[in-house]
């Protein structure tokens, strides 16, 4: 069984790490805060003292980690993996990082005989738990047909994207383009809902059903009603996925505006100190505008 290295022990990464180590995989994990992957350590996995380090006793090293800052600190930083690998490693790249990022991380990767697999995530700490992830990957097909036995114990949808790096995380940026609208919707629907004096409760009954019916809602619209903001996906992290997708928009020519104005909604929240709840706090810089605030009827 491959050995693996993980890198990234946050709320996605530590689920997605343990179903690795019940695999069967022997698994040496780093995270900047040690104190997260106490839990790991305690059902088996190896401490390593630097990403290097994983490298080092690794055939296989997976990143999780927030954004491209980070990814290239612990890929291609001092005591990073790359300082690690011998040729014919592996870097699997799991997290939401800008395109062009994972492509010049690829580089660097190949230069040194080891190539590389852009490899983002769908779902949220709940799914990864699961193991019912979507994976979407952009690199070698050769290495991708190579990991899929691990990605087939984290997922439960894995879409090869194509060869070029930087695949993967573009279709995750357009994936969260869909997910940071629609999340955005369901806020104005409440808050509409709140103003015209109907219990946001039957918005979500009455759209379980029929052509409104979305993933946001059902995930989102409880959490609201009940006030739940704690971080699921942060409005830091969509923030930092809608500014990749803004770009990406204009490298291309393409006109987005109802992401557009979700992005400066979440800059609204991350201004007002939100940064670090779920994105679906946006609803509260919708509550302040409308002069309102959404909650569910007493019977309920
Ligand atoms: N949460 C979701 O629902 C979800 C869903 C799909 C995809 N994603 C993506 O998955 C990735 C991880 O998200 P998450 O929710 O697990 O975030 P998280 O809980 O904030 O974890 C982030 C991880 O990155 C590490 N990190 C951040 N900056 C670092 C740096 N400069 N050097 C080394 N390590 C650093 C953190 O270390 P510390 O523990 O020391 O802070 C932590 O292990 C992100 O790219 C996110 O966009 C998240």
């Amino acid at each position: 069984m491959k050995r693996i290295g993980f890198i990234g022990i946050g709320l996605m990464g530590r689920h997605m790490a343990r179903h690795i180590l019940e695999a069967g995989h022997p698994l040496t994990i780093w995270n900047r805060s040690e104190e997260k992957a106490q839990e790991l350590l305690a059902s088996g996995a190896t401490w390593a003292d630097s990403p290097k380090m994983v490298a080092c006793s690794s055939d296989v090293v997976i990143t999780m980690v927030t954004d491209s800052n980070a990814s290239e600190q612990v890929s291609c930083g001092t005591d990073g993996v790359l300082e690690g690998t011998r040729e014919g490693s592996i870097l699997v790249d799991m997290g939401s990082i800008a395109p062009e990022m994972s492509r010049s991380i690829a580089d660097r990767a190949r230069e040194k005989g080891v190539l590389m697999l852009d490899a983002p995530v769908t779902g949220n700490p709940k799914v990864a738990k699961a193991g019912n992830l979507g994976i979407m990957v952009g690199g070698p097909r050769e290495i991708f047909e190579d990991c899929q036995t691990i990605f087939e114990v984290l997922a439960a949808k894995i879409v090869y994207v194509g060869e070029q790096n930087g695949m993967g995380t573009t279709l995750k940026l357009i994936n969260n383009l869909i997910l940071g609208v629609a999340i955005e919707a369901v806020s104005e629907a409440m808050v509409l809902s709140a103003k015209a004096g109907i219990d946001p409760q039957k918005v979500i009954d009455i759209t379980s059903v029929g052509g409104a019916r979305t993933g946001a809602m059902e995930t989102r619209g409880p959490r609201m009603i009940g006030r739940d903001f704690s971080p699921g996906f942060s409005t830091d992290n969509m923030y930092k996925d809608l500014s990749s997708v803004v770009k990406l928009a204009d490298e291309f020519g393409v006109s987005i505006p109802a992401t557009s104005v979700t992005w400066d909604i979440l800059r609204a929240a991350k201004s007002r100190g939100l940064g670090a709840m779920d994105s679906c706090c946006v609803m509260t810089v919708l509550e302040e505008l409308a002069q309102t605030v959404v909650k569910a009827a007493k019977e309920n």
